[in-house]
């Protein structure tokens, strides 16, 4: 009986080494091992012997099926994927050959600048607005302590949308974003600290240093007891957290008729370190924003009572900034939307 079934195994295990192909597979795993095999007919017949025959013979059939299933899925394994690499290669499929470059899309200079800008103030506590591009006189002009015949309306050229006889109600595209201090404060009661962020226009030949249209930061703080102190640890603070901890920062008298007093900010010249060069005009410094005390005229302007509450505004040109930090000579290269130029930031 032993004999007979290591006979079996020998000539299934031959049988195996045969098989070429997964459907003679299933035939000879029928034939083999089955239920109408040799081999499964001898465990049946098992009840007939003595009991110690019984459990050697037994145990010996068992580890002989065991052994030619786990053949059986070895061949299976490698019938498997003989067929896959012979089907890649009727399919003439390279995999080794390797795959198209998807080109990846980056943020724009400008909306990096804008973005660092927006986290360095909403770190200290500010929160972020937007306005409309097209703006009404008032809020432009007029509720900024800017009245028709100003001189100050000179420093602003302006692209009218209506005839700008038509006073407060004109229509024009905002030429700096500090309207946007008058909306915020009509609406919210101080305490009041926000970013504003946005488009802006002017009315110029464009040049390496001018575009007709350009982007603007504005930021207002206004609460009780808001002092000039406030306004320039806020604008050192954001100045050391954008250009370095050692570069020099200056503030200066200017004067924007909505700010009383107005100053002006410069950094120390990125490129020579205050030395002067081309970059800074020789003046060793570079100015990046305006920037003032509210003036009690526009609270009053928007029932909030200077008596009591007091604040801070300033309002920055964004293209300057990767200008500087990159040395990019020419502010057009922004928006003329060549990628070569674009890709390298
Ligand atoms: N709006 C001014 C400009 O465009 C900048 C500014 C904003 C100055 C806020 C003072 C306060 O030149």
């Amino acid at each position: 009986m032993i004999k007979s079934l290591e006979k079996l195994r020998l000539e299934a295990l031959a049988e195996l080494e045969q098989v070429s192909e997964l459907k003679e597979l299933e035939s000879w795993r029928v034939r083999c091992t089955g239920k109408k095999s040799k081999l499964t007919q001898a465990l049946r017949s098992l009840a007939s012997l003595p009991l110690d025959e019984r459990r050697k013979i037994g145990s010996l059939a068992n580890e002989i099926k065991v052994d030619l299933e786990l053949r059986m899925d070895e061949k299976k394994k490698f019938l498997e994927e003989e067929h896959m690499a012979s089907f890649l290669k009727q399919e003439g499929l390279d995999i080794t050959l390797p795959g198209k470059l998807m080109p990846t899309g980056r943020l724009h200079p400008v909306t990096q600048a804008l973005d660092e800008i927006c986290s360095i103030f909403t770190r200290m506590g500010f929160q972020i607005a937007e306005g409309p591009d097209v703006e009404w006189d008032y809020y432009n002009f007029e509720a900024l302590n800017i009245p028709p015949e100003h001189p100050a309306r000179d420093m602003f050229a302006t692209f009218w949308v209506d005839s700008k006889e038509t006073g407060e109600s004109a229509r024009l595209l905002r030429t700096h974003t500090s309207p946007m201090q008058i909306r915020i404060m009509e609406k919210e009661q101080p305490p009041i600290r926000v970013l504003v962020p946005g488009r802006t226009y002017r009315y110029e030949a464009t040049d390496a240093t001018h575009e007709s249209m350009f982007y603007q930061v504005e930021g207002l703080a206004i609460d009780t007891n808001i002092t000039m102190a406030d306004l320039k640890g806020t604008l050192f603070e954001f100045c050391h957290c954008l250009f370095g901890e050692e570069r020099k920062v200056r503030f200066r008298c200017d004067y924007f008729p909505f700010v009383e007093p107005g100053v002006e900010v410069a950094v120390e010249c990125l490129n020579c370190h205050g030395k002067g060069c081309r970059l800074c005009g020789y003046s060793g410094w570079l100015e990046i924003l305006g920037a003032g005390m509210v003036h009690p005229n526009v609270l009053k302007r928007v029932a909030i009572d200077p008596e009591k509450y007091t604040g801070f505004a300033f309002g920055m040109g964004v293209e300057r900034i990767p200008m500087l930090c990159y040395g990019i000579d020419d502010i057009r290269l922004f928006y003329n939307n060549d990628i070569r130029f674009l890709k390298q930031f």
